[in-house]
């Protein structure tokens, strides 16, 4: 079995499994949009961890050390060899031949990554960047931001003009669901150019279902792969408050 579990939650249908297993096995998901927040592998978990000797070279030996969650210990080989597999398995998923494609990347990441996923062929259409609105701990250039490299199959189409290449949205709180949690309200300015009501998105690397939440209050569909099994049942919860709660255009589930 590629996936150990398949939960489908209204709108939505959750994988636990790996992403590109399952993505390559799925043959009947047509989807709009992926995006992607995968393991940043950027060689530490805080900042200053990252900018350490330790933590310089774009590996991950402190995480291996803190096990922070799975997947985040691969080199900066891994995760480009793994992001473009990912890339080349989401051809197989366009609805139409307009998708787009957005991947989280740590700074340090986007020059590796990009060639990695253009080489998927797919064409490098923007950088936006997720402005937190406060600078993080620290000394220098306290880190306020997180890049999001925006990438095309063919010609793009677009869904909103609403927004800029700075999508600003406060970090998550302490007692957040996962580690690493996006703001649904920044999965939602995605969501929202890269689809439209009614299509699909697809998030490989769904953690606690960020994206899911913001694609279903959106009256999206949304397909999820996570492995981890906690952070697996976290989104199954989060995708039935949302269903429970409805779209924002009203569609309860
Ligand atoms: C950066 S987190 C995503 C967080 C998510 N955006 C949220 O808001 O909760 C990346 C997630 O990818 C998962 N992951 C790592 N490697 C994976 C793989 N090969 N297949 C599926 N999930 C994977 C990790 O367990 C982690 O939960």
């Amino acid at each position: 079995m590629i996936y150990q579990r398949k939960e489908v939650i209204g709108s939505a249908t959750l994988y636990q499994g790996d992403a590109l297993g399952v993505m390559q096995t799925l043959a009947s998901v047509r989807a709009q949009a992926m995006i992607c927040d995968p393991p940043y592998c950027s060689g530490g978990f805080t900042e200053a961890a990252k900018r350490s000797a330790k933590g310089q070279g774009l590996r991950s030996e402190t995480l291996r050390e803190i096990d922070w969650f799975g997947g985040d210990n691969m080199t900066a080989g891994g995760l480009q060899w793994l992001l473009r597999a990912v890339a080349v398995a989401f051809k197989g998923h366009v609805d139409g031949t307009f998708a787009t494609a957005s991947f989280f990347a740590d700074w340090r990441m986007v020059p590796l990554l990009a060639q990695a996923i253009e080489a998927a062929g797919l064409r490098f259409q923007a950088m936006p960047v997720w402005d937190k609105q406060a600078a993080g701990l620290g000394t220098g250039f306290r880190a306020q931001h997180e890049c999001i490299l925006h990438f095309s199959i063919e010609t793009p189409r677009y869904y909103s003009a609403s927004f800029g290449n700075v999508l600003r949205a406060p970090r998550m709180p302490a007692d957040r669901d996962h580690p690493t949690e996006k703001p649904v309200a920044l999965m939602s300015a995605l969501v929202k150019v890269q689809s439209d009501a009614g299509g699909t998105v697809l998030d490989p690397f769904m953690g606690s279902g960020s994206t899911g939440v913001a694609a279903v209050q959106l009256g999206r569909s949304f397909v999820g792969i996570e492995h981890d099994p906690v952070h697996f049942e976290t989104a199954c919860r989060r995708l039935e408050d949302a269903q429970r709660q409805g779209s924002l255009f009203g569609t309860a589930a």
